[in-house]
């Protein structure tokens, strides 16, 4: 089976649209490993059918699946621990307000969980008030159906202090072995949603602090652009924007301050 480039630069199209994924031609051979055994477990035999299914026949399912395939969900608990530190320690000069934070990429859940457990220490030493929410979006509904079932593979929690994976999370025994459940009083604090950073969207926030990590590298320039704009417009004046430590110069795209690598302010207009 061969992507040729004609199909490769079709597929490449249909997936900027849809989700604003950008593939320079360098990536042919990686969408044509990706997809080909796919293509294979559903019987069909070119990448030409399996642009038509995506394309006309299926705008939900396989299309979902192709992005699935394309982007990399890899992520796990306190992944850049710098940045939950920063956050740890600017959250309690909020006082005890109510406290708000979108992960707008979550992936499995890895990070809204991180967040909640670090929010919850900061209540349980007083440091911030009771009323806190976490956020977590993202465009696969395979992530966000395992993110709410809370259960992760133990080595994805390998970041996480011993202390911490006492309160928050039960250990699996027999056929669960290997696997963390986090405990339900946790998992209440996060809710989750579907949503296309490339689309508008509704109003979300005023959020105190968005993440919104590792998942710009899927974007060209100018939807980078847009993305940053758009998630930025929910976020409070002077409010922190955490963006993965290697994904570019961000600063210059909005009125941001940056405080340590892959960590802004949002200049208050
Ligand atoms: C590598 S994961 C990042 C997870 C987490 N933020 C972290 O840093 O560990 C990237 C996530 O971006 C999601 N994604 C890709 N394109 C998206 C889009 N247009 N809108 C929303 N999420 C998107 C993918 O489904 C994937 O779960």
């Amino acid at each position: 089976m061969e992507l040729t480039e004609r199909t490769f630069r079709q597929i490449a199209s249909l997936m900027h649209v849809v989700c604003g994924l950008s593939f320079a031609d360098s990536k042919r051979p990686l969408v044509s490993s990706r997809l080909a055994s796919r293509i294979q477990k559903l019987g069909l035999r070119s990448f030409e059918e399996y642009l038509t299914l995506i394309e006309t026949h299926d705008t939900g399912g396989e299309l979902q699946t192709a992005v699935d395939l394309l982007t990399t969900n890899e992520t796990y608990f306190f992944r850049e621990p710098a940045h939950f530190a920063l956050l740890e320690q600017e959250l309690p000069k909020l006082g005890k307000r109510a406290l708000s934070i979108w992960s707008a990429a979550c992936s499995y859940g890895d990070e809204p969980y991180t967040l909640a457990m670090l929010l919850a220490d900061l209540q349980m030493q007083g440091r911030v008030g009771a009323e806190w929410s976490i956020l977590g979006t993202d465009i696969s509904d395979k992530v966000l159906t395992a993110a709410r079932d809370g259960v992760f593979p133990e080595e994805r929690l390998r970041s996480v202090s011993p202390d911490r994976l006492k309160r928050y999370c039960l250990r699996g025994e027999g056929d669960s072995a290997g696997l963390v459940q986090l405990k339900q009083t946790l998992c209440e604090r996060v809710r989750f949603g579907w949503l296309n950073l490339c689309n508008e969207i509704e109003q979300l926030g005023p959020f105190d602090a968005v993440f919104l990590r590792n998942v710009l590298i899927y974007f060209d320039p100018p939807t980078k652009v847009q993305v940053v704009r758009r998630v930025l417009s929910q976020l409070r004046p002077n409010g922190l924007f955490f963006v993965g430590t290697a994904e570019g110069r961000i600063a210059e795209i909005a009125n941001l301050r940056p405080i340590m690598p892959g960590a802004f302010r949002k200049v208050a207009e």
